[in-house]
C-alpha cells in the first residue's frame, strides 16, 4: 500500500523507536496516569478507555513530542457511548437486531459517534460481527444474532452511522469490525477457546458479514482471541494478510484484542517469550497491539538483531498514520462533536425508538394488550433492576473508565413504566421482588404470591443478570436460574393470567414457562428506555414489531438450534426432544395479523414477488423474509438461508405486492476449493413471516 505524501514523509523522519511506539496501544485506567504520560511521551500510537481531561492531557503530551503525531483514542462505545455515565444508553446490539431495521441501527451509530466525538475521542471498538450460534457463549448480547446476512446488513449500517460520509468530520468516529474471525464459534461456547472450523467454513459462514464491513469502508478491524486449526488468529498470517487484505480488500488498521500478544505466550503457548510472540504478531499483520506493552522492547530488539525486517514495521505504521490522517487528526487532534449533545433529549429519543422497535412478542393467548385489568402485579427482580436492564458494557458493569455504581437518570425500569401507564388507565398495581436470577437473601416467593393474589394479570419479569453476562461468563446451563421457575410455578397456581417478560442478555431455555405462560415478551437488554418500551407494548400503546435475530433452544442440550443448519441428521430429532427450537429465527407477533399469497419467481430476471395483507384491525409493521435452499450442491448447504428482507407498514386491511430483485450471487456457496461460486440447478425460494417452514410460501426455480 502506498500512503499519502504526508504519511510517507513522516515515515522517513521517524526513528525505529517512534515507529514501534505507534504500534502500542495503552489501557489508561490499568496503566495509570504517570505511566500513561510516559508512554505518550515515547510516542505510543493509541490509548483506550480514557475520558475527558485525562485524554486531553495525554494528547497534549503526544503533540509535544518531536514529531507531534496525535494519539488515537479508542473506547468500547458499543451501544451508545455507554461507558460515560451521562451518555445515551441504547439497547444492546442483540436487542437492536430484533428491529431488523438498518435505519434504527444507523441512527444508533450516528448518536454514538456524536457523543464519543464530543468527549474528544476518535474510535469505537464496534460493531461486533461474530455470530451467536451457541447461546451458552457469554457475549451473545454483543452480537446481531445468529445469521450472517442480517449481521452483515446491520453491521454495515452501524459502521455508516459511526463514520458518516467523512471520517474527518467533527461528528464522525472510526468503527472497528471485530473479532476477526469465528470468535463466536469457540468450541463449547468457551470464550476465547479455539474454534472448530475449517477455512472453507470460515469463508462460507463467517467472512460475509466482515466483507460487508470492508465494503462499508470500516476503518479498523480487531483480531479475535481464539485460534483456528491450531493457529491463534493473532499469529495467522494467511488470515490477516492473504485473506483480509489481499482478497477482501481491507486497507485500514488491524488492532489485536486485549493482551493478544501476551496470550501467545501465557495462554496459547505457541511462543516461548515476548520476542517470539511479538515476531509472530507483527509478521501475521497486526498493526497495533492492545495492552501488550512488552511489544515495544521486544520488537525493538528484533529489528536491531535483524530478526524482524523494518519494512514490516513500516507497513503497520503506514496503516496507523493513514487512519489518523483520514480522521483529520493531524489538523484537529481532538474531535469536537456537538457540544452539549451527550445524553440530550434528541439522543434519548433515538434510544427510545430503538428500544420500542426491539420489543418482540413471542406468545399471546389474547391477554395482551392489557386493557381491562383493575389490578396488576409486577413480579421479579429484573422488573425493577436497571443494572439488569442495561446489561453489559455500561459504566455500571465496566468500572473503568467511570467507576460509578449508581444509575444516572434518565432511565425507567419496567416496574416504573408499568406503574405510570397503569395509573393513567385507572388500574391499581403492586410490585414484589419475588426472586432474582441469582439466589439471594432477598428472594421471597411467598411475598410475591401475596402481591399477585387478587390481581387480574401478573407481569412476571425473568432473565439473567450481570454476573451471568459478558466476557468469560459462558453458561453451561441455559435454564432460567435461581428460583425463577419455582416462582413461575407458584404464581401459576393462582390461575391469574401471566405475562412473562424475558429481560436477559440472550435466549434462555424457558421450558414450562414458555409452554404455560399466557403471553411472552422478549426485551433482552433494552437500555435506558427498555422499561418504557416493554410497558407500552403490554398496554398496547405500542404494537410490537420485533423479530428474533436468534433462535431459542428448548434445552441447553439441544444447542445448536440456529435455523440455517446443514442437512443429514439421521432421524432429524433427538430421541428425547424435537429438533425444532422453542422459538425460531425471524419469529415475532404483532397485535395484527399478516397473510401471504401469490408468491412467484421469474427465473430469467431473478425477480420475486409476494402479496402481503394486514388481515387484522390494527396497523402494523411486517418484516417480509426471503430464504432460499439450494436443492443439489457440490457441498452441503443449509436447509435454508436468509437472502433478503423488507419491512412494510400496513394499515388494517391493506394489501401490498412486495417485489425483490435477486441476483445470482445471492445463491452462491463456497466449494471444496474454497471458491465462492453459484452452481446452476434447482433452488427453492421461500418468503414469509419467519424461518419456520409453516410460515413460508415456496416456489421452485432454476438457475442456468
Ligand atoms: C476485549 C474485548 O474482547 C473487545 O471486544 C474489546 O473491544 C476490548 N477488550 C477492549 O476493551
Amino acid at each position: 500500500m502506498k500512503a499519502s505524501e504526508r504519511v510517507e514523509a513522516l515515515l522517513v523522519q521517524m526513528t525505529i523507536e517512534e515507529k514501534i511506539a505507534q504500534m502500542v496501544q495503552i489501557p489508561y485506567a490499568q496503566t495509570g496516569r504517570e505511566e500513561s504520560l510516559r508512554w505518550a511521551k515515547l510516542g505510543a500510537g493509541s490509548f483506550l478507555h480514557v475520558l475527558g481531561d485525562n485524554a486531553r492531557e495525554i494528547q497534549q503530551a503526544a503533540l509535544h513530542t518531536r514529531l507531534g503525531i496525535p494519539v488515537l483514542f479508542g473506547i468500547d462505545a458499543v451501544r451508545g457511548h455507554a461507558l460515560n455515565d451521562h451518555a445515551t444508553i441504547f439497547p444492546t446490539q442483540l436487542a437492536c437486531a430484533c428491529s431488523w431495521d438498518r435505519e434504527i441501527v444507523r441512527e444508533m451509530g450516528r448518536v454514538t459517534a456524536r457523543e464519543v466525538a464530543t468527549d474528544g475521542l476518535h474510535w469505537t471498538f464496534s460493531p461486533l460481527l461474530c455470530l451467536s450460534r451457541d447461546p451458552r457463549w457469554g457475549r451473545v448480547n454483543e452480537t446481531f444474532g445468529e445469521d450472517p446476512y442480517l449481521t452483515g446488513e446491520l453491521a454495515a449500517a452501524l459502521i455508516e452511522g459511526y463514520q458518516g460520509d467523512d471520517l474527518a468530520s467533527p461528528e464522525s468516529i472510526a468503527a472497528c469490525a471485530k473479532h476477526f474471525i469465528a470468535y463466536g464459534e469457540a468450541t463449547g461456547a468457551r470464550d476465547a477457546n479455539d474454534s472448530s472450523v475449517t477455512y472453507r467454513k470460515v469463508r462460507e459462514v463467517f467472512l460475509p458479514p466482515f466483507q460487508k464491513a470492508v465494503d462499508a469502508g470500516c476503518a479498523t478491524f480487531m483480531t479475535a482471541y481464539g485460534a483456528i486449526d491450531g493457529t491463534p488468529l493473532t499469529a495467522d498470517r494467511h488470515m490477516l494478510r492473504d485473506i483480509l487484505r489481499d482478497e477482501m480488500g481491507f486497507d485500514g488498521l488491524v488492532v489485536t484484542d486485549w493482551s493478544n500478544v501476551t496470550s501467545l505466550v501465557r495462554n496459547q503457548h505457541v511462543a516461548a517469550d515476548g520476542e517470539e510472540a511479538s515476531l509472530l504478531a507483527a509478521l501475521a499483520g497486526n498493526d497495533m497491539m492492545m495492552n501488550s506493552p512488552e511489544f515495544y522492547e521486544c520488537a525493538l530488539r528484533l529489528v536491531r538483531e535483524g530478526k524482524l525486517d523494518e519494512a514490516v514495521i513500516d507497513g503497520a505504521v503506514r496503516h496507523i498514520l493513514t487512519v489518523k490522517e483520514r480522521m483529520g487528526l493531524f489538523e484537529h487532534p481532538e474531535k469536537t462533536g456537538v457540544p452539549g449533545c451527550i445524553g440530550c433529549q434528541e439522543h434519548q429519543q433515538a434510544a427510545l425508538t430503538a428500544a420500542r422497535r426491539s420489543v418482540t412478542m413471542l406468545k399471546n393467548n389474547g391477554v395482551l394488550p392489557l386493557q381491562k385489568a383493575k389490578k396488576i402485579a409486577v413480579i421479579g427482580a429484573n422488573g425493577n433492576d436497571i443494572r439488569a436492564q442495561y446489561g453489559d458494557w455500561t459504566y455500571f458493569t465496566h468500572p473503568r473508565p467511570t467507576p460509578r455504581q449508581d444509575a444516572v437518570r434518565p432511565y425507567t425500569t419496567i416496574w416504573e413504566s408499568v406503574k405510570k401507564l397503569a395509573e393513567e388507565n385507572g388500574m391499581a398495581c403492586e410490585y414484589a421482588y419475588g426472586c432474582g436470577p441469582v439466589p439471594s437473601t432477598r428472594d421471597d416467593l411467598e411475598d410475591a404470591v401475596q402481591a399477585a393474589q387478587g390481581a387480574d394479570a401478573i407481569i412476571l419479569v425473568v432473565g439473567d443478570e450481570i454476573s451471568q453476562i459478558g466476557e468469560a461468563k459462558d453458561r453451561a446451563n441455559l435454564m432460567l436460574s435461581g428460583s425463577q421457575i419455582a416462582l413461575f410455578a407458584r404464581l401459576r397456581e393462582l390461575r391469574v393470567p401471566i405475562i412473562t417478560v424475558l429481560l436477559s442478555s440472550k435466549p434462555l431455555a424457558l421450558g414450562a414457562v414458555a409452554d404455560e405462560t399466557d403471553a411472552l415478551i422478549v426485551a433482552f437488554n433494552g437500555g435506558a428506555h427498555g422499561g418504557q418500551a416493554v410497558a407500552e407494548a403490554i398496554f398496547g400503546v405500542l404494537n410490537p414489531s420485533g423479530r428474533l435475530p436468534i433462535s431459542f433452544p428448548r434445552h441447553s442440550g439441544q444447542v445448536p438450534v440456529y435455523y440455517n443448519q446443514l442437512p443429514g441428521w439421521h432421524g432429524g430429532n433427538y430421541c428425547d426432544l424435537p429438533q425444532t427450537p422453542q422459538f425460531a429465527f425471524g419469529e415475532g407477533l404483532s397485535y395484527t395479523d399478516f397473510s401471504y399469497a401469490e408468491l412467484w419467481v421469474d427465473e430469467n430476471t431473478l425477480t420475486a414477488s409476494v402479496r402481503v395483507t394486514n388481515t387484522g384491525n390494527r396497523a402494523g409493521l411486517e418484516t417480509v423474509q426471503v430464504y432460499f435452499r439450494d436443492c443439489v450442491s457440490s457441498v452441503l448447504t443449509p436447509v435454508k438461508s436468509l437472502t433478503q428482507y423488507r419491512q412494510i407498514f400496513l394499515e388494517p386491511g391493506e394489501s401490498r405486492q412486495v417485489a425483490f430483485q435477486l441476483s445470482r450471487s445471492d445463491f452462491s456457496l463456497v466449494n471444496q476449493r474454497e471458491e465462492r461460486v453459484t452452481e446452476p440447478g434447482e433452488f427453492i425460494l421461500m418468503i414469509g413471516h419467519s424461518s419456520r417452514d409453516e410460515e413460508l410460501l415456496q416456489a421452485h426455480f432454476c438457475l442456468k
